[in-house]
């Protein structure tokens, strides 16, 4: 079925392998939301399939398909500009880029089916190399790992070596750098430690480090070649903003790290240092807010004063873009601001709180963005020129928008009754914990959470039927 997703019209390799990419991310995504749904509900009914398929491993398969969509979805995104950012049609070893492709998603189905297998047993050292190398959102074992440092070194060479003999554009060097430290990153979450401190302390580097710095920088570069293919936003504008924005969210996200520190073991320096630069990374999302913006109003502007009518190219695009823009200063810099400090930090740490910022930052700031380069691929796989939102695109964008705040929303509630509750009245013991849980505000937040959860699922499966019939219906309208 997914096939209809076209790729043969496409004279450009690199973009056909673009596509491939995004189908699977979609497929995980709706993986992602079930694993989810099923996790929630088990907040409300502890024993749902207890025994069977537990909490742990819905959570498990959740969040790591979260990241590994997401990661297809990166290097389609990356696959699909490249040769519009270099003029190479053909980067240098597509042919092993496509089979990278097949090996990896090989290795994700694997993986996955042992997550359900195998969902308990000792943790020996085959453990960690065959079942799961335990790290929260990069549980895949080993054997996986270093398959993906393979593939990756492939997707790598594609990339770094079509830069190198093509056009060199700002947003190009900025992807080829920041891939590197992308990649890089990933083998801090690779070996292993009996010192939990120090675990965590390498863990935070890529979790961190990744969202907080790589993978902004990676959206930077996202929205910017977005921009100028949805509105023909000047390109010296565009990379202005861009290296402006790379900028403070280096300077403000690698030190922005210490916020994991506080409470690990590690030494106190690390309060001031959390504080101080993670405090400044709400910066940047204003920035990218405002380029956004700007950009759009500018083009708008300027075809309404020559009577052009629209400046968008690609309304389902444009409209994720822009929430993009919105969700990941709402998402990552307001909730993440919130409890970013040590003050606070000590009282919402690990409660659902964080849950509520871990949802908005995540879709806010990357789901939302890789949706939209998705409608791009669809649009420039069949030649549209101008893609319009259909009713389906329109239902999927409210309904995934508003079911993922109004989760944010109830767990917000849920974290606040527990700061006041287990934390500061009860004092954070074993029993505080579980006495906050049974409380009406808790409970309640929770079943509202997974109401909401229900209506981003219908707004997924919008979603997903709009991506498989808008690029056929606008292209049989336009001829
Ligand atoms: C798009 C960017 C971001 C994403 C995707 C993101 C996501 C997350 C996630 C999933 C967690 C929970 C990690 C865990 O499982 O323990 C977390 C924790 C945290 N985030 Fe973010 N975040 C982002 C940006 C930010 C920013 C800009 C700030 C501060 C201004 C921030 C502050 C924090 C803090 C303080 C914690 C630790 C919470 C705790 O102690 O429980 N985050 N983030
Ligand atoms: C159908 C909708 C969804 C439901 C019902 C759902 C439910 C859940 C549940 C029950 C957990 C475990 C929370 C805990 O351990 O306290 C969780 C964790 C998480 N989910 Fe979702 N989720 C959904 C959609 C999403 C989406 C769309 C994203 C991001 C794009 C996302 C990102 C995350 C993250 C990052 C965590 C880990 C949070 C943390 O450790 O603090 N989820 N989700
Ligand atoms: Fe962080």
């Amino acid at each position: 079925m997914l096939s209809s997703i076209k790729t043969a019209q496409f004279t450009s390799p690199s973009k056909q392998l673009a596509m491939m990419y995004f189908r699977v991310a979609i497929v995980l995504f709706g993986a992602q939301l079930l694993m989810g749904l099923i996790a929630g509900l088990q907040f409300l009914y502890p024993s749902f399939l207890y025994g069977i398929f537990d909490f742990s491993v819905a959570r498990m398969v959740h969040i790591n398909a979260l990241v590994v969509w997401m990661l297809y979805a990166m290097i389609g995104s990356v696959y699909l500009m490249l040769p519009d950012e270099t003029g190479i049609e053909k980067p240098f070893a597509i042919g092993l880029g496509k089979l990278a492709f097949w090996v990896l998603t090989a290795a994700v189905a694997v993986v996955v089916l042992v997550f359900i297998f195998v969902q308990v047993g000792p943790g020996k050292e085959s453990s960690i190399w065959f079942i799961n190398e335990g790290r929260e959102y990069l549980e895949a074992p080993r054997w996986a790992d270093i398959g993906i440092v393979v593939v990756v070194l492939i997707f790598y060479a594609n990339v770094f070596f079509t830069y190198m003999k093509g056009e060199k554009t700002g947003i190009m060097t900025v992807m080829v750098a920041n891939l590197f430290a992308l990649a890089g990153l990933y083998l801090c979450g690779m070996f292993f430690t009996d010192n939990i401190s120090m675990d965590q302390y390498w863990w935070w580097w890529v979790i961190h480090l990744w969202v907080e710095a790589t993978w902004e920088v990676f959206v930077g570069t996202l929205a910017a070649y977005a921009l100028i293919k949805i509105l023909d936003a000047k390109r010296e504008i565009v990379e202005m903003w861009l290296w402006i924005e790379v900028l403070m969210l280096f300077g403000s996200g690698i030190l922005g790290l210490g916020h994991h520190y506080f409470w690990i073991g590690t030494p106190e320096y690390w309060w001031e240092i959390g504080a101080l630069f993670s405090a400044l990374e709400p910066v940047p999302l204003v920035a990218m807010f405002v380029h956004v913006l700007y950009d759009w109003g500018k083009e708008q502007g300027h075809k309404e004063a020559h009577g052009e009518g629209s400046a968008i190219k690609n309304g389902p695009a444009m409209a994720w873009v822009t929430i993009n823009a919105f969700g990941n200063f709402l998402g990552a810099g307001i909730w993440g601001f919130f409890h970013t400090l040590p003050q606070v930090n000590i009282y919402t740490h690990g409660s659902q709180f964080t849950a509520a910022h871990g949802h908005l930052a995540f879709f806010g700031a990357y789901a939302t963005i890789l949706i939209g380069m998705m409608y791009l691929g669809i649009q420039q796989a069949y030649g549209i020129k101008k893609l319009k939102a259909t009713f389906k695109s329109k239902m999927a964008i409210f309904l995934i928008t508003f079911g993922v705040l109004g989760m944010a929303v109830a767990l917000t509630i849920a974290g606040y009754e527990q700061v006041l509750v287990e934390r500061a009245e009860l004092g954070a013991g074993w029993q505080a914990f579980f006495t906050a849980q049974n409380l009406p505000w808790y409970v309640q937040a929770q079943i509202w959470r997974e109401i909401m959860g229900l209506v981003t699922f219908v707004g997924f499966v919008y979603l997903l039927i709009d991506l498989l019939t808008i690029g056929k219906k606008e292209a049989a309208q336009a001829a």
